[in-house]
């Protein structure tokens, strides 16, 4: 439990952080987590008919029409003591079937098609709420910039839905479009992007890389506030795939033998009604993983047939086991932080950093430092295992 909970720790302590940034952005939470119990119509989709579009179209991106809103389930009030679950439950076992949202920014050629796809080594898929401004823009110069690292590709997108309502929410959407006209990097969906929607924001995006980029060969999937090693990545990867002709790989901090937290205190709050095991499969904190293409569509096959539960980190779990697959442990990915040794030593040390894959979290300006840092050749550092 204690390991699942360090990453909802972090969580809590990001959004302490975020409120202390602005009291406008504190403005704009609060607006949305009031609209829950009231969803906008005009953002729903009907499954049904969603389908039925897909097929008579042969377009590269699947939402380009307006689609028919997504229907409240009624029959959601028979689960046994609905009325004394939290709103925010009750919300979800409403909607939970929703899966198709209007896109409102897509990038199809993003990955060169799809047949050139293959030519995208690693996609850096980035989980990005819009009021992240200043975050996106610091992934867009450090580790996320759009490069040949190592002789290979990497390529980088945001994912996105909405935010707040109004005025708010229309000064949001233009602030992705202006960001998207400058680096096209954006993928956004017309739903609203909360933390019990990740889950749903993960489906999209596989959805869309299954048209989009069903080649590339492996997929960064991560949080907007994580530093994020991408030269070694593809150092890893690149040694990954020529040792070993399986083509499945999920790799990031492993945590298994935990179980739904069923207090309904909890911004995590699982009840049965949800999730009705008591334990979670094996899965990888979701700061950030590395996948291969190949299991990202496994996991995308899967999803389609397994209820949205969300948590989404333990959702990928689920897909994976559900597929005869498991997810394992990188040393370099440390979702809970980097433990520095000795009470002097620099808490943001380069030599710490320039090993890790992955290092959750980092500040923007922090990131851009150590960014620059690990990168000058005059750093000198004694070999890694003397230092841990
Ligand atoms: C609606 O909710 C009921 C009760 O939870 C469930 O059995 C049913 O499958 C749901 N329908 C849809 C379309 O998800
Ligand atoms: C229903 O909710 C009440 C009060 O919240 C609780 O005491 C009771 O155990 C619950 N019953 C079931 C079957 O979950
Ligand atoms: C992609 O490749 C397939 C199989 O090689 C081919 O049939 C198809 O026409 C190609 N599509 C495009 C857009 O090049
Ligand atoms: C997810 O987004 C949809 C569409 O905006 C919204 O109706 C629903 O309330 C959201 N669900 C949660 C649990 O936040």
């Amino acid at each position: 439990m204690l390991r699942a909970c360090s990453r909802y720790i972090q969580r809590e302590i990001s959004v302490i952080t975020f409120v202390l940034v602005g009291s406008l952005l504190l403005v704009i939470l609060f607006n949305y987590s009031e609209d829950f119990s009231n969803p906008d119509p005009t953002l729903q989709v009907d499954v049904r008919n969603y389908e039925c579009h897909m097929k008579s179209s042969g377009r590269s991106s699947p939402h380009a029409n307006p689609i028919p809103k997504c229907e409240r389930n009624q029959s959601a009030e028979l689960v046994k003591n609905f009325s004394s679950l939290p709103t925010g439950i009750k919300d979800l076992l409403y909607y939970r079937h929703c899966r198709h949202f209007p896109m409102l920014l897509d990038i199809p050629d993003k990955c060169g098609g799809a047949n050139g796809s293959s030519d995208v080594f690693l996609l850096l898929v980035i989980k990005s709420s819009a009021v992240n401004y200043d975050r996106r823009e610091v992934l867009r110069k450090t580790w996320a910039k759009e490069r040949l690292s190592n002789g290979v590709w990497i390529r980088r997108i945001f994912i996105s839905g909405t935010m707040g309502t109004g005025h708010e929410k229309k000064r949001l959407n233009k602030l992705l479009k202006l960001e998207q006209s400058k680096y096209n990097d954006i993928l956004q969906w017309d739903f609203k992007d909360t933390f019990y929607n990740l889950t749903l924001k993960q489906i999209l995006f596989l959805e869309w890389m299954e048209i989009n980029c069903p080649n590339t060969q492996f997929l960064f999937n991560g949080d907007d506030d994580v530093f994020a090693n991408t030269d070694n990545m593809v150092l890893y990867l690149q040694n990954f795939k020529h040792k070993s002709r399986r083509r499945h790989l999920f790799a990031g901090h492993l945590i298994q033998y935990v179980g739904p937290i069923r207090s309904p205190y909890s911004k995590y709050y699982v009840p049965e009604q949800v999730y009705e095991s008591n334990s979670y499969p094996a899965y990888c904190g979701g700061g950030g993983f590395l996948l291969s293409g190949y299991t990202a569509l496994v996991i995308y096959t899967k999803s389609k047939s397994i209820p949205i539960l969300p948590i989404d980190d333990v959702y990928m779990g689920m897909c994976l086991a559900e597929a005869g697959l498991r997810p394992e442990h990188h040393l370099g990915v440390r979702t809970a932080g980097l433990h520095v040794p000795g009470k002097n030593v620099d808490r943001l040390e380069p030599c710490f950093y320039k090993e890790m894959l992955l290092v959750h979290r980092m500040l923007s300006g922090d990131m851009y430092t150590m960014w620059h840092r690990i990168q000058d050749s005059d750093l000198k550092c004694a070999p890694f295992s003397s230092r841990l």
